[in-house]
């Protein structure tokens, strides 16, 4: 069985474009591969969260996935942090990076522009932690966005160099995992683009009934059609495509009909897009509180991953140590 990995940022919280995006395809793949996911949490130090928001965060992130359909009992969900053997391989793959291919890698680029005054060399081997966390499962598979592309190609770079070096075939190079035909791209409702997490734009699993309704009444539309048949505007465009994804077809059918003949009634159209999702994310969100609520729950399936994690990760280890020429006497 190939095996499949993703890390999970541990910050903020999931929106639907996320939980269609993503985490319910990982949900599906955890059937038909060997799945890994983790929070990232060694990777969200860059940016300093408080030791509150840390330990909070990682807990949401957990409790949000589990509650999204993660099984830990068939898939390994854990936090990077649990795994030291994570740093270790890092700090051996960090001699086999140059700082001038890390210094060129887009994303530290954009960082060193938004942040000047925080270029700090976490972020520099942010690519090195990331390969690490790839291979050090041999993972085969990541399903990630097109913004990861090239910390990927880098991840292949780096394991493809430590094969070179020691003649050896030891890691696999693993390839972008594609949802292809699943892979659904979930618009804001603040008019252009795709769902983020900047305010009013997204609808995330936990937000409670009351406020998803706030936002979908105030999304962004445009005056109405003034002719049949008219070619929709951008934010009525999004308006329905994330209605033909929560609703049912009648439904979606019923209002595309209705703009059509320029019948449609905005109003009508977010209240009905509102109960929608609200069918959709108020059993997640309840198990969201739920598992939250369960430390117990959270200690057992953390420690469970940690285990399954670390026995993959030490494997490699002695295996990559042995490699490299570390033997014992
Ligand atoms: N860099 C990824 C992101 O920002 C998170 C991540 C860390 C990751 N390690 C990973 C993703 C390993 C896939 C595989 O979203």
């Amino acid at each position: 069985m190939e095996t499949v990995l993703s890390g999970i940022r541990s910050t903020g919280n999931l929106h639907l474009g996320n939980y269609f995006g993503a985490v319910k395809n990982f949900v599906k793949m955890q059937y038909d591969y060997k799945c890994f996911f983790f929070v990232a949490d060694l990777h969200s130090l860059t940016t300093y969260p408080t030791p509150d928001d840390l330990h909070g965060n990682i807990k949401q992130v957990l409790a949000e996935y589990l509650a999204a359909g993660i099984d830990p009992e068939i898939a390994t969900l854990y936090v990077q942090s649990d795994v030291p053997e994570i740093p270790q391989l890092y700090l051996l793959l960090n001699m086999n990076a140059y700082v001038g291919e890390l210094e060129r890698t887009t994303t530290f680029k954009e960082k060193v522009r938004s942040q000047p005054d925080n270029v700090n060399a976490g972020l520099l081997t942010y690519p090195v932690l990331m390969a690490t966390d790839i291979i050090i499962h041999k993972a085969n598979k990541v399903p990630v966005g097109k913004d990861q592309e090239q910390n990927l190609e880098m991840t292949r770079r780096f394991a493809k160099r430590f094969n070179t070096i020691y003649k050896v075939e030891y890691f696999p190079l693993p390839e972008p995992y594609n949802f292809g035909k699943d892979l659904i791209k979930i618009p804001g409702l603040d008019g252009t683009g795709k769902m983020g997490k900047t305010e009013g734009n997204g609808i995330f699993l936990a937000d409670d009934p009351d406020l998803v309704r706030k936002k979908v009444m105030r999304a962004v539309t445009d005056k109405g059609p003034a002719r049949q048949n008219q070619k929709m505007s951008e934010p009525i465009r999004n308006i329905f495509t994330i209605l033909e994804v929560v609703s049912s077809q009648d439904t979606f059918k019923y209002f595309l009909e209705q703009y059509n003949a320029c019948k449609i009634r905005y109003a009508d159209l977010k209240r009905q897009l509102a109960e929608d999702i609200i069918k959709l994310t108020s059993p997640i969100r309840e198990r969201i509180l739920e598992i939250y609520a369960n430390n117990e729950y959270i200690a057992k399936v953390v420690e469970m991953g940690a285990e399954k994690a670390r026995a993959s990760a030490s494997q490699t280890l002695r295996d990559v140590r042995e490699i490299i020429g570390y033997r014992s006497f």
